[in-house]
């Protein structure tokens, strides 16, 4: 059995010389599907760390078995949406080569916000790849090879390796599961391969964690009267700029109460919960994120915790916050309390 990897567990940035065990040249494949070209990319770059991103747990699993029964000592398959990645995961210039074959097969224009391909996507991208690193893209959906063309055309970062926007074939390319359907029902398929040149990349730095943040607060309101007034705000969201937060459903523990709360960030989704426990010192509380769902300290956390807070102070006029640790994130409503 091999760890399973996710971006939501694995550190910001990942240290892939030490997870691999070896220096070597960093291969990506976006969306792997069933695998056969991973393995193919596995087996011919020896000298490579060759890394997979996939969101489906059918397709990881089947290729984690693959890698084990095939002995591939120098791949590993990370479950993960590429945009969480390749902001959260990579360095700026530590990618020599990335693969992305046969993204989005519901292509349609107005679903453009979740499109693999597109600006934000090519940014992060070009910041990521080293100078003379290839990214090689494969569709067999002509409006989205036009697409891709006219973004590609518009990345002063990557120059076209093709005397045309795109090829229709890419000779001794190894034919992915999809890419077979689409030759086998007589779809043209559409190849693009393009070099990282010397131009600057866009300034995209890594995702990193910030500190993790609580609030300590005092409130007549008992838990149970708390946990009440939670139900007027459940299935609510707010929005902070790119930032969604959405609480869900409050629970009574033993001792503490609990909140599930959903976080939607530009590079990252988090399903996690804020806990209050109470303290000795009587009607005095911390908000805090509990460790459901592996949470990650990010400016959508913070946010969700400041929201919290705020949300806790305007339920009685008598609540006061008593300390806080939520840095820039702090809504104006508590910044004139102290920090600690
Ligand atoms: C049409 S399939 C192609 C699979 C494979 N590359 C092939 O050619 O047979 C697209 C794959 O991309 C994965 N995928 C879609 N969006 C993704 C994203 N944002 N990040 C990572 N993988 C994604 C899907 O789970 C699916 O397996």
């Amino acid at each position: 059995m091999m760890q399973k990897l996710s971006s939501s567990r694995l550190p910001w940035p990942t240290d892939w010389t030490a997870l691999f065990g070896a220096v070597r040249p960093l291969v990506l494949e976006i969306g792997f599907g069933y695998g056969q070209f991973l393995q193919h990319l596995a087996r011919t770059k020896p000298d490579a760390n060759v890394i997979g991103l996939e969101i489906a747990n059918q397709c990881l699993d089947s290729a984690e078995r693959a890698i084990v029964r095939k002995h591939l000592t120098n791949v590993r398959v990370v479950q993960s949406m590429a945009e969480t990645a390749l902001h959260h995961l990579f360095v700026p210039g530590s990618l020599s080569e990335v693969h992305i074959n046969f993204p989005d097969p519901w292509f349609k224009k107005r679903h453009g916000h979740r499109r693999l391909i597109q600006r934000d996507t090519l940014d992060v991208l070009v910041s990521r790849l080293q100078p003379n690193a290839m990214l090689y893209l494969a569709t067999d959906i002509i409006e989205y090879a036009e697409m891709s063309a006219e973004l590609l055309r518009e990345t002063s970062g990557l120059d076209n390796t093709l005397p045309a926007d795109w090829a229709n074939e890419m000779p001794g390319r190894v034919v992915t599961k999809y890419e077979g359907r689409a030759l086998q029902d007589g779809r043209a398929c559409y190849y693009f391969a393009y070099r990282r040149n010397q131009q600057a990349a866009p300034d995209v730095p890594v995702g990193r964690e910030i500190e993790m943040t609580h609030v300590v607060f005092n409130t007549p309101l008992t838990p149970d009267e708390i946990l009440e007034r939670f139900e007027a705000i459940e299935g609510t969201e707010r929005k902070f700029g790119d930032i969604v937060v959405r609480m869900l459903h409050g629970y009574r523990g033993r001792k503490v109460l609990l909140f599930e709360v959903y976080i939607h960030e530009s590079t990252l989704d988090q399903h996690i919960s804020l806990v209050i426990a109470p303290h000795d010192t009587p009607n005095e509380y911390t908000l805090k994120v509990g460790t459901m769902g592996y949470p990650r300290s990010t400016p959508g956390l913070q946010k969700a915790v400041a929201s919290m807070a705020e949300w806790l102070m305007s339920l009685n006029q008598e609540s006061k916050v008593v300390a806080h640790k939520l840095g820039d994130y702090a809504p104006p409503s508590l910044s004139e309390e102290t920090e600690n």
